[in-house]
């Protein structure tokens, strides 16, 4: 094959691959779409190299979420921690699509923000991640053991079905690494 052939041949294979393992280009592509940070740089819009708001992933403080406690599935109430509050600083119905039926009430959600059980029907998790039959998904926080929105997504990737998910639901492989049914 010539060099004509396998350039376009080259960029059909690895362009979409490219797309799918990276911020760039992806929904999570901020740059230059708010009113902080700099157009030139994508992370910043998430995390800040120095005086962050949190020691965790170094959140800029326009990324705490501010909207008080909140209800979440089984009644528990209180404020979100870790990840969470990066993604419902923006995932509130205004700047992205919201997760709860209001900024607080998250009831008709899958919970989060909540510790990791040792419970029967739960796989065990050792080492601040879940490893089940198809990956493993990490818990956050000192103690490692925080179940939050970062466990089933990753914002880094939006992967085949777009939904940034830490590992694609087909056939529900998501939900069964945890989940023993
Ligand atoms: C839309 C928000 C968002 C953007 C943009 C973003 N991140 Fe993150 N990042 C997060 C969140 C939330 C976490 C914590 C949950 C997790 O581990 O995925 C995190 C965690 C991390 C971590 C620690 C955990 C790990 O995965 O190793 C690193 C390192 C990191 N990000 C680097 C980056 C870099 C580099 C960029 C720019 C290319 C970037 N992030 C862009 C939201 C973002
Ligand atoms: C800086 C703002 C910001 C942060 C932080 C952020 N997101 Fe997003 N997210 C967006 C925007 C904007 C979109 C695109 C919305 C659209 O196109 O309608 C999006 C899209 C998504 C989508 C795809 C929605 C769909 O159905 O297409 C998912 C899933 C998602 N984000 C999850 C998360 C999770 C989980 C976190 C935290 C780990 C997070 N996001 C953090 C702004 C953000
Ligand atoms: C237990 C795993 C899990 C947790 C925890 C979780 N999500 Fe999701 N999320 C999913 C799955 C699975 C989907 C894809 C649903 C679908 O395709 O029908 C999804 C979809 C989404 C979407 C796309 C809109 C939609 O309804 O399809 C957004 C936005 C989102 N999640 C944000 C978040 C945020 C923000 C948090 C934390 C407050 C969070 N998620 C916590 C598993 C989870
Ligand atoms: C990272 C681990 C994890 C993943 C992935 C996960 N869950 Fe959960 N899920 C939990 C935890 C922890 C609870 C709270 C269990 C408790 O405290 O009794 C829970 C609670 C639930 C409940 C409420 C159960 C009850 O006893 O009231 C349902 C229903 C549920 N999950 C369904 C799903 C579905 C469907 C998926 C896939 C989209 C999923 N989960 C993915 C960890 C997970």
């Amino acid at each position: 094959m010539n060099f004509r052939v396998i350039l376009p041949l080259a960029l059909i294979l690895f362009l979409p691959v490219a797309a799918l393992a990276s911020v760039v280009g992806s929904k999570h592509d901020l740059r230059g779409a708010l009113s902080y940070g700099s157009p030139q740089e994508i992370c910043k819009v998430c995390h800040i190299p120095h005086r962050s708001a949190t020691e965790s992933f170094l959140i800029p403080s326009e990324r705490i979420y501010s909207g008080g406690s909140v209800t979440i599935y089984g009644g528990t109430v209180g404020q979100p921690g870790n990840s969470s509050t990066i993604c419902l600083s923006c995932h509130d119905g205004t700047l992205a699509p919201a997760v709860g039926t209001s900024s607080t009430d998250f009831t008709h959600s899958h919970p989060f923000s909540i510790t990791y059980p040792v419970k029967t029907g739960m796989t065990v998790a050792a080492g601040g991640k879940v490893t089940g039959a198809y990956g493993a998904l990490p818990l956050e926080g000192a103690a490692e053991n925080q179940l939050e929105c970062g466990s089933c997504h990753n914002p880094h990737e939006r992967g085949n079905s777009g939904k940034y998910l830490r590992l694609e639901n087909t056939n529900s492989n998501l939900c069964l690494t945890c989940h023993q049914k």
